[in-house]
């Protein structure tokens, strides 16, 4: 592939527009389809519509040279693209399983438009079989179009850093030319990534490196396995979190040692309030209702969904047995509402799970958080404030919860926090504060698992 290809991402959520304005600075022409009306008007101006580290200013620089191309029109960008990238929203169904209807429907109307010999690369994240299914709809409207899935392991919040360096570009399909032309353009994104994260001011990092070809649905595959194993490794974390606050051990200790065996590793085993985001979620219920329609019961999937969703619950609970009396009435600051740092989103996010049953429980629940107020407004229960500062937030505050690990929180001085509250517990449902210096700040530090 030349680096004059011209690729078309669809959809410009949180993996569309990140994929999008990085090619753009590696060499391509690139069109982003994005129609919803206010969410284009504000890429046009050069800026994302949702906090993501870097973006703004890969976007700015994409839209002054002409090289990244938002617009709501398939007809203008489809036709002219070497490869579609289809990065649309797979949201779920009530039961558990995947809505497809956006990436079938993406699939339809860029089949329709697209040249012969067009690359369509799937990055949303699709059940096992999909893939196979957009295949069979391809030749059944006599298209020349190669099919690949392309999964996605970007991470909200480090977004630019995990696309630049990537452990692994799985790329799965039957065409070897078509998985090469992807391969290629990942290679020219490679090739100006030191560049690229100078200007987003994203670290340069130590990466694997790695390209693997696969077959289509062995990659469709990958990327909810990978996403569930992780899943699966915070649940477990969490569930001998519980047994440690019954034993009286402390679950950092344990999951440092446990972790420094190579063959488990540290990374994903922090205990807290559990994972929330647009992924996690959604991507375990969808591989289990997946696996459910191929006759497989993935039971071991069931207890770590099960186990995430008590969580927030679980530390409502530990609050108020530590507390000895009813939260009624109880000033609570809730600090940290993005599911977590670096990051807007708040879809699934436990700290707002935890200010919700805060309230229910009677407390005065007040919230912070530096990014996602706007978008944790609609999520949170009447009667919870929000403060505009952490300082406003925590003043006379019987109670502080931290639930997201902003620096700005896990970094706030325990001995300001025990000057302005009026009490004197600090929960840390992320186990990131430094227990010792609240403790010395006169402090009741209590964590998950600790
Ligand atoms: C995840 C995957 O990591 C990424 O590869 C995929 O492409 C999308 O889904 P993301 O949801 O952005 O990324 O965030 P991640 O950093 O993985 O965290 C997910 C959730 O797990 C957060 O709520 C986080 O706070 C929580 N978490 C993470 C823990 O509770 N404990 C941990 O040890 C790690």
């Amino acid at each position: 592939m030349q680096s004059k290809s011209v690729i078309t991402v669809l959809g410009a959520g949180y993996v569309g527009l990140a994929t999008a304005a990085l090619f753009a600075q590696a060499g391509f022409r690139v069109y982003v389809v994005e129609p919803n009306k206010e969410r284009l008007d504000t890429i046009k101006q050069g800026r994302s519509f949702f906090y993501e580290e870097g973006l703004d200013s890969v976007i700015e620089l994409g839209i002054k040279s002409g090289s990244l191309l938002p617009t709501d029109s398939y007809e203008e960008s489809v036709p002219k693209s070497d490869i579609v990238f289809s990065c649309v929203g797979t949201p779920d169904n009530p039961d558990g399983s995947s809505n497809l209807t956006y990436v079938f429907d993406a699939a339809k109307t860029a089949a329709k438009l697209m040249k012969p010999g067009t690359v369509y690369a799937q990055k949303s994240t699709v059940p096992v079989g999909t893939g196979s299914q957009i295949q069979q709809l391809f030749a059944g409207m006599c298209v020349d179009i190669d099919y690949v899935s392309n999964p996605e392991f970007l991470r909200e919040g480090t977004a630019l850093a995990d696309t630049l360096f990537f452990d692994r570009v799985v790329v799965g399909g039957e065409s070897s030319a078509a998985i090469d032309a992807v391969i290629d353009a990942y290679r020219d994104l490679e090739d100006h990534r030191d560049h690229i994260a100078h200007i987003a001011r994203v670290p340069v990092a130590v990466q694997g490196d790695q390209y693997i070809a696969t077959t289509l649905n062995s990659a469709e595959l990958i990327k909810v396995t990978s996403n569930a194993f992780l899943a699966l490794k915070i649940s477990f974390a969490n569930s001998i979190a519980m047994l440690a606050d019954k034993a009286n051990a402390d679950v950092i200790e344990v999951m440092d040692a446990v972790g420094a065996d190579r063959r488990i590793g540290r990374s994903f085993l922090n205990a807290g309030r559990g994972y929330g985001g647009g992924c996690f979620p959604k991507d375990v219920s969808g591989l289990i209702s997946s696996a459910l329609e191929y006759g497989v019961d993935l039971e071991i999937m069931h207890a770590a969904q099960n186990l995430n969703n008590q969580m927030p619950g679980y530390i409502v609970d530990k609050l108020q047995d530590e507390l000895g009396e009813s939260l009624n009435g109880k000033r609570v600051a809730v600090l940290g509402l993005a599911f977590k740092a670096g990051t807007s989103d708040v879809r699934k996010s436990p700290g707002v799970a935890m200010a919700n049953k805060l309230s229910y429980a009677g407390a005065e629940v007040i919230t912070y958080d530096p990014e996602a107020r706007e978008e944790a407004a609609p999520d949170l229960l009447n009667h919870i404030l929000q403060a505009e500062t952490i300082d406003s937030a925590i003043e006379n505050a019987d109670i502080v919860l931290l639930a997201t690990e902003w620096r700005q929180i896990i970094d706030y001085p325990a001995t300001l926090l025990a000057e302005k509250m009026s009490g004197s517990i600090l929960f840390d449902a992320i186990n990131q504060y430094d227990a010792l210096e609240a403790q010395r700040a006169g402090l009741t530090y209590i964590g998950v698992g600790r």
